[in-house]
């Protein structure tokens, strides 16, 4: 399985090192060969670099990935990071599409689509999150909004597939009202909503699902029961590192390997 710790507008370069040593003083590597597990942070673009430098320091089995990435490539676009300017500072992978940058940044499908097409041309591997609100699911509409917002990615995928790009990509369904809400979806919706986005669209290779939205030690047990999910990106829960590793000790073993084939580095 693959674990995203979501750090989104959080930490300081001290947090950073504590948030590290808490992660290095515990025996990671075994913990992650035994379950099978990856894990990747997702900080700041600001401490990018800084994390990437001391996580190899640590030698710790970490991957790091940014929490989004520009529409452009570059240019006069002030304020912006895009895909070379990660891949200058070693970053391999990035969230694309937050529920939070499509809120309150005005993020459109279009947009996630432009950034799906840059990461996999340049080779970074995306994590392209989707998922309903709260009132698409009281009216009825949580298919058709996942419908708009994934079978245009899908079609950028194949493209690239088709020009020859193989960079592999992960899926993160989020529904927008389980994220920082202590509401998780049940297994069941997810089951649903996964089922739907493996079987609604032409994918060139089996997507690997994530959840995301409240999930902590209470509840990761059950979702990873699940045969459909391949991981989780997580954001409150593990901002303590702790919580991280504890939320890794409660997953069962698993012999399922697709996801391993993915490595960013
Ligand atoms: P949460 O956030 O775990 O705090 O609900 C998840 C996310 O936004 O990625």
């Amino acid at each position: 399985m693959f674990l995203v710790a979501n750090w989104k507008m959080n930490m300081t370069r001290s947090l950073i090192d504590g948030y590290l040593d808490v992660l290095a003083g515990r025996p990671m590597s075994g913990l992650l060969e035994r379950k099978r597990l990856s894990v990747a942070l997702a900080a700041p673009h600001i401490y990018l670099d800084y994390v990437n430098r001391e996580v190899h320091r640590r030698k710790l089995p970490v991957q790091i990935v940014a929490q989004d990435v520009s529409t452009r490539t570059s240019g006069a676009f002030t304020g912006e990071v895009g895909v070379p300017n990660l891949l200058d500072i070693g970053i391999k992978g990035s969230l694309i599409g937050h529920s939070e940058r499509r809120r309150f940044f005005r993020e459109t499908d279009e947009d996630v689509v432009a950034k799906t097409g840059l990461c996999l041309n340049g080779g970074v591997v995306p994590i392209i999150c989707f998922g309903e609100s709260r009132p698409d699911r009281e009216n009825g509409v949580t298919l058709e909004t996942l419908r708009s917002q994934l079978e245009p990615v899908c079609e950028e995928i194949v493209r690239a597939r088709e020009e020859g790009i193989y960079t592999p990509f992960y899926l993160a369904y989020e529904p927008v009202w389980a994220i920082g809400s202590g509401v998780n979806a049940g297994l069941s919706d997810i089951q649903e909503v996964v089922t739907f986005v493996c079987e609604a669209f032409p994918w060139p290779d089996p997507p690997n699902c994530l959840y995301g939205g409240s999930v902590g030690l209470e509840n990761i047990r059950e979702l990873a029961s699940s045969e459909f999910l391949s991981g989780f990106l997580v954001g409150s829960s593990w901002l303590d590192p702790n919580g991280l590793l504890n939320s890794a000790e409660l997953l069962p073993q698993t012999e399922r390997t697709a996801q391993e084939g993915v490595r960013f580095k």
